[in-house]
Parts: C-alpha cells; structure tokens; sequence
C-alpha cells in the first residue's frame, strides 16, 4: 500500500538563526514498518519528524508520503494521513476541555457529530482518559497531557502516526499501555525516544542521528546491541539489556 510510505530524499533543513539541523537526511518507510529515531539531544530527531507532515518545510531535498510530494499545496491532504504527537504536548492541546481537543481533528475532516463522539470516546478509553473528557487541558498533569494528546492524534486514524517522545512523563503502567497501543497499531509508525527500551519493544528498525545525519539505519536488535554505536551518541544500552 504505497499510500503508507514515507520517504526522505537528502533532506536538509536550517532554522531562521542560520542552525542547519538536518543535512542531508536519506531514507525510506514501507508499509507496516514501525521505526525509532534515537540519538543524543540536539541531533535532529524532533526537527526530522516535523517533517512528516510539513510543520517544517525542508530547505533542500524532499519529503514524499505515500503518492503526494510534500509541498505547501499538499500539506493539508498530508496532515490527514500522518498523525504526529509532539514532544511538547503544549504545543498539541489549546482548546477549553479535553474532549473539544480529541474531537478537533475528526470535527476537522467533516465527520457528523454521532461518529466525532464516537471517535473521542474510543480514543480516550484507548489512553484511560475517559475521567478527563470534561476537564481544562492545561489543568492536566504532564503524563495525562501526554495521554490527551495521544488519544487527539488516535482519534483521526492517520495512516502514518509519528511520536516524539510519547513516553515522556507516563507512569510505568500508561507507558505499558502505550507500548501495547503502539503494537495494535498495524500501519506505519515511526517513533523518537530517549526510552531505548520501548523502541527495542516497539521497533523492528532503528534510525541512529547525529549531528542531523544518519549514521546508522537497521535492526534494532543490531543497533541496540551495538555498545560502541550507542555510546558515541550519548545513549546507552537499554535497561532490559544491562547485565547487573
Ligand atoms: N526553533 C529553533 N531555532 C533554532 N534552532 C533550533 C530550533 N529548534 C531546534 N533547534 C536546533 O536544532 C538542532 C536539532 O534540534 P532538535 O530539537 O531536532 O533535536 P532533538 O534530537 O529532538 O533533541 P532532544 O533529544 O533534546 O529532543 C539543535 O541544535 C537545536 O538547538
Ligand atoms: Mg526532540
């Protein structure tokens, strides 16, 4: 199914300070592949996933989902296929309650009101955030913040999800939860996250950035094996891989 393909070809991208975050970044998602992006703070990985749905727009190369080019014409068709949870769930959430927040996107694509109730209920149950429907987003903690957000981006259905540190802040069992979620979730995903350990459990493959290029594109089982490889990029083995 082409339409879940993510593709970028020598995407490079530079910040109006002149700070060039991305050069030259390679590489392609087919359908179903489920990808973490790891590396040090500051090496490009939530720059890289803005990309995904043109929240930035790449100073050189090109970003390709599915069929469509992304440009400022197909922008808007992309956000419909490509869900992204930012890493700053402040920057997600800015409606007066919980349940207007997950039911923006479905309202958005034109769905009746029956089927938008729908959506936000099953997406708030998906995330054990029903008790939060009627609450102030900005009344939430940080980890039910994170779970608010995840369920607003569940609810559109999005072809392609990509999640910037999604288990930020989550207690042990809401990253559990999230971890099977993501397992459930049979389409494309690509996920960046410092939590080594749920991208061993979640992701077959593994991007490794620094310094805003690749440096190393496999299986996580190889990379997050690779001691050397992770060390030279501020990470370290996951937990569940330590020796004691
Ligand atoms: N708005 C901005 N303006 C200028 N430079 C920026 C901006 N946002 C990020 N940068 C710079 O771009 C580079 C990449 O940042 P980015 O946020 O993509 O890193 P990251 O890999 O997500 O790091 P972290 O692990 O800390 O989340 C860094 O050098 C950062 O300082
Ligand atoms: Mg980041």
């Amino acid at each position: 199914m082409s339409h879940h393909i993510v593709e970028f070809k020598n995407v490079s991208f530079r910040y109006p300070d002149g700070t060039e975050a991305l050069k030259g970044i390679h590489f392609r998602i087919i359908h179903g592949e489920s990808v973490g992006v790891i590396g040090a703070n500051g090496a490009g990985k939530s720059t890289l996933l803005q990309h995904m749905n043109g929240c930035l727009m790449p100073t050189s190369g090109s970003v390709t989902i599915g069929d469509l080019l992304l440009t400022l014409k197909t922008r808007r068709e992309i956000r419909r296929k490509v869900g992204i949870v930012f890493e700053n769930p402040d920057d997600q959430l800015f409606m007066p309650t919980v349940f207007d927040d997950v039911a923006f996107g479905p309202l958005n694509l034109g769905m009746d009101e029956a089927r938008v109730r729908e959506r936000v209920h099953e997406a708030l149950r998906m995330v054990h955030g029903l008790d939060l429907r009627d609450k102030p987003p900005h009344h939430l903690s940080a980890g039910q913040k994170r779970a608010v957000a995840i369920a607003s981006v569940m609810a559109m259905e999005p072809d392609i999800l990509a999640m910037d540190e999604p288990a930020a802040n989550l207690d042990p069992r809401s990253r559990r939860l999230l971890i099977m979620l993501l397992k459930t979730f049979s389409h494309s995903k690509i996920i960046a996250s410092h939590d080594l350990d749920l991208i061993l459990d979640v992701c077959e493959r593994c991007i490794v950035i620094r310094d805003g290029k690749v440096v190393a594109d496999g299986r996580s089982a190889e990379i997050l094996t690779n001691r050397g490889l992770l060390e030279e990029n501020n990470l370290e083995l996951p937990l569940s891989l330590q020796t004691r």
